[in-house]
């Protein structure tokens, strides 16, 4: 049994002891049985955490969708908790709705850069989020973007559907070797870990990685990683991950200027957030072979428009942001934020706050 399995059941197994201490701590404060009312936002969150919360909870479910605004507005009004299901903001205009009552939020997702941030911790409401459960799920994707897009599969499909299978030539499609690359993270927390610690298995050289904080030495041996500055990092990687969160300081880094320091055989993937990129100096990188190919799950803006230029392109791979969708890492999220929204009601420390 590996280390992460028993750590993951050590921690189901503690979620679900300290839930029924806090299912029977609710339920004892009060004498009604359903002593709070929580908004479910999205009609498609999972069976299990609407179970979980159905215990001790009444449950109000938005049923539109996507989710119309105006009935999430109209159903928000004087719930106690609030599990957020989809990307939509979560903003000053939803938290009036509810009204003074609302106690505890969680998100189904790891980013929360739709949350106004400032705005909950203003009104000190607890917001939890979901984050390391997907780390594997998005690793996977990673891998496959930058496997893809290193060995030209779009372009591959595009020449089988147009007839021009052309392997007569010697050098055709000819792409980029995973083996003894050296591969930069812009971002380096548990998903570029995890990413890092697949690579390892496909022979890469060693890893550079870019992060407000070092992480620790044995963490960077295990995983033969260097923390540099950015512009060794666009200098020296053959290839480069994008895992970071989107923030002020992260919005539009990857640029022309960034590009430009780029190897031309380098390839870009991106699984954070599309706004990480300046997409239009994307396009011109990639057209020009500045650089050699991107592979995306994420984009700016999403939906990404059918007739978006960037769709033009051989040299890129885009995936439709799936990167935590699996039937298993879905669940999983939905089950850590209905925790998360009891935990809150209960006045007790989500299981993954987000401040
Ligand atoms: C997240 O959870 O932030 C991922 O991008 C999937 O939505």
């Amino acid at each position: 049994m590996s280390k992460n399995y028993l750590f993951l059941l050590a921690i189901t197994l503690l979620i679900n002891l300290n839930d029924a201490s806090l299912l029977r701590r609710a339920k004892n404060r009060t004498m009604s049985a359903k002593p709070y009312k929580v908004l479910i936002s999205h009609p498609e969150v999972p069976q299990s955490a609407i179970e979980l919360l159905k215990e001790s909870c009444e449950l109000v479910q938005v049923t539109s969708l996507p989710p119309n605004r105006a009935e999430v507005l109209e159903k928000i009004r004087g719930v106690d908790g609030l599990f957020w299901g989809g990307h939509s903001p979560l903003n000053a205009e939803v938290l009036d709705a509810a009204g003074p009552k609302l106690k505890s939020i969680s998100t189904m997702s790891a980013g929360i850069d739709y949350v106004d941030l400032a705005e909950v911790k203003r009104r000190k409401i607890p917001l939890g989020h979901t984050p390391t459960v997907l780390d594997p799920a998005v690793a996977d994707i990673a891998v496959g973007l930058l496997i893809a897009a290193g060995r030209r599969f779009h372009e591959g499909r595009k020449k089988i559907d147009s007839n021009n299978w052309e392997n007569y030539h010697l050098n055709w499609l000819l792409g980029q070797d995973v083996r003894d690359s050296v591969v930069g993270f812009f971002g380096f927390g548990g998903i570029g870990q995890a990413i890092a610690k697949r690579l390892s298995g496909f022979d890469i050289d060693h890893v550079l990685y870019t992060t407000r904080r070092r992480i620790n030495k044995e963490l960077e041996q295990e995983l033969n990683a260097k923390k540099v500055e950015f512009d060794e990092l666009l200098a020296k990687s053959d290839f480069i991950v994008i895992a970071a969160p989107l923030t002020e300081q992260t919005r539009g880094v990857f640029n022309t200027t960034a590009f430009n320091k780029m190897k031309q055989t380098a390839v870009l993937v991106n699984i954070a957030r599309g706004a990480i990129i300046n997409q239009n100096d994307l396009y011109n990188a990639l057209k020009t072979n500045r650089i050699f190919s991107a592979g995306l799950d994420v984009m700016d803006p999403e939906p990404l428009p059918a007739n978006d230029k960037l769709l033009t392109l051989d040299n890129i791979v885009v995936l439709p942001h799936i990167g935590s969708a699996t039937n298993r890492t879905r669940s999983d999220m939905a089950t850590i934020a209905a925790h998360n929204v009891l935990r809150g009601l209960a006045g007790e420390r989500m299981l993954s706050p987000a401040y």
